[in-house]
């Protein structure tokens, strides 16, 4: 019999299978520096325990709304307001997701038909790309080379442009390389989507996460609103990975669809985990722990750039992240594959990271280290790194 064909050509999750080789190396003894996941090491914050314990023992254990509780509905626009100084209506323009993965979900479901051209920047997540070939559309990626700051030039967007384009799929900060655009780049973007009549897919699940000037978010721009699909969650940005809690912020209609697809999948995301983040995201203390969490990530980014200078290592480069948690650590010195680096470093060094080339063809010859891990950790990790890649 017959399988769903698409799915020869979508590719494993990279970062979620080796994360289970690694827990299955660490089970059989092996000890490893795991810098390896984009999951803060930091636990959610009791008091949002509490209020999903509370939630619970209140009664809060059936069936709620598929688009979201009002009350976690109203949170997200309000914090959308409150950071973005953007303005969404809570009844019509804001879905509750199971996650920010699950909202990219829903926003590519809406808008895609077979057979549409979505641009998608090279190095990206790998789910951009996957995602867009299980809903059978066609990626095509625009070069964003390490050359350019990880972030396409516009002939680049405008050379990978076909009748067909549909959206283009944004990640600032970006996962693998930490970068972002200037406002003035993003605006300049937003009118190139006008002028083609595209949307624009915004995943700013590391919106929270910047070292400089807080960057801006796709919609915050004259008319963008109506053509472009936020994506966010609190797993990143409040330390809230495994209660799988995200939005989709869109144009009404694109609501529409994307609630009729969540009904038929996923019912509705946990009414008690709605409450919980309905808490984080309004609550002063709770927005003042994220500051916290945020100001840790810089000083681990401070660390790694200090242990480089010291270390003078010129064998692996490193240039510093402007947001998220990851360092795209530059091996091309050594003129080895990412994959052939990421394997011998586990092999040889006991240190586990992601090869560039899970996120295309423009992340080759460079590997991602993450920072979402203890101070100790991260020194450890990097010295690990550079001893070995000294001896290369
Ligand atoms: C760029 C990007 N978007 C979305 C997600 C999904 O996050 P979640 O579904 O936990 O909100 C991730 C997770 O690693 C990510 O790196």
């Amino acid at each position: 019999m017959n399988l769903n064909q698409q799915f020869d050509l979508v590719r494993q999750s990279p970062t979620v299978s080796l994360s289970d080789r690694i827990n299955a190396l660490k089970a059989g003894g092996r000890s490893l520096v795991g810098l390896q996941v984009g999951d803060p090491d930091f636990n959610t914050h009791p008091s949002i325990i509490d209020a999903a314990l509370r939630a619970m023992q209140g009664g809060l254990t059936h069936y709620g709304p598929a688009i979201g509780t009002k009350e976690l509905r109203q949170a997200i626009a309000a914090k959308l307001q409150r950071d973005e100084g953007v303005t969404y209506d809570p009844a019509s323009e804001i879905m509750v997701t199971h996650g920010g993965i699950h909202a990219y979900y829903l926003a590519m479901q809406s808008i895609l038909n077979p057979g549409d051209d979505v641009l998608i920047p090279d190095p990206s997540w790998a789910t951009h790309e996957n995602m867009t070939t299980m809903l059978r559309g066609n990626a095509i990626r625009v070069p964003a080379p390490a050359e350019a700051g990880f972030i396409p030039q516009f002939d680049s967007w405008l050379k990978a442009l076909t009748p067909q384009t549909k959206a283009i799929v944004l990640n600032y900060p970006s996962n693998p390389t930490g970068a972002y655009p200037t406002r003035e780049y993003l605006g300049r973007l937003q009118d190139f989507a006008k002028e083609y009549n595209l949307w624009v897919v915004s995943d700013e699940v590391y919106g929270s996460l910047y070292y400089g000037k807080r960057p801006a978010c796709a919609a915050a721009f004259e008319g963008a609103k109506e053509r472009t699909l936020l994506i966010n969650s609190l797993s990143k940005s409040y330390a809230m990975t495994g209660w799988r809690v995200g939005f989709l912020a869109a144009p009404a209609r694109v609501i529409a669809n994307a609630l009729k697809a969540g009904q038929n999948s996923i019912t509705c995301v946990a009414p008690f985990i709605q409450k919980a983040a309905a808490f984080a995201l309004a609550d002063p203390e709770i927005q003042q722990v994220t500051a916290d969490m945020r100001l840790a990530y810089a000083r681990r980014r401070d660390l790694v750039l200090r242990l480089a200078h010291e270390l003078e290592c010129e064998k692996v480069l490193v240039t510093p992240p402007h947001g998220a948690f990851y360092f795209f650590l530059d091996f091309r010195p050594l003129k080895m594959t990412s994959a052939e680096v990421c394997e011998r470093l586990l092999e040889e060094a006991g240190v586990a990271l992601v090869p560039g080339s899970a996120f295309g063809e423009y992340g080759e010859g460079f590997v991602r280290m993450t920072i979402a891990a203890s101070d100790e950790e991260v020194e450890a990790g990097f010295r690990k790194i550079v001893a070995w890649a000294e001896k290369h």
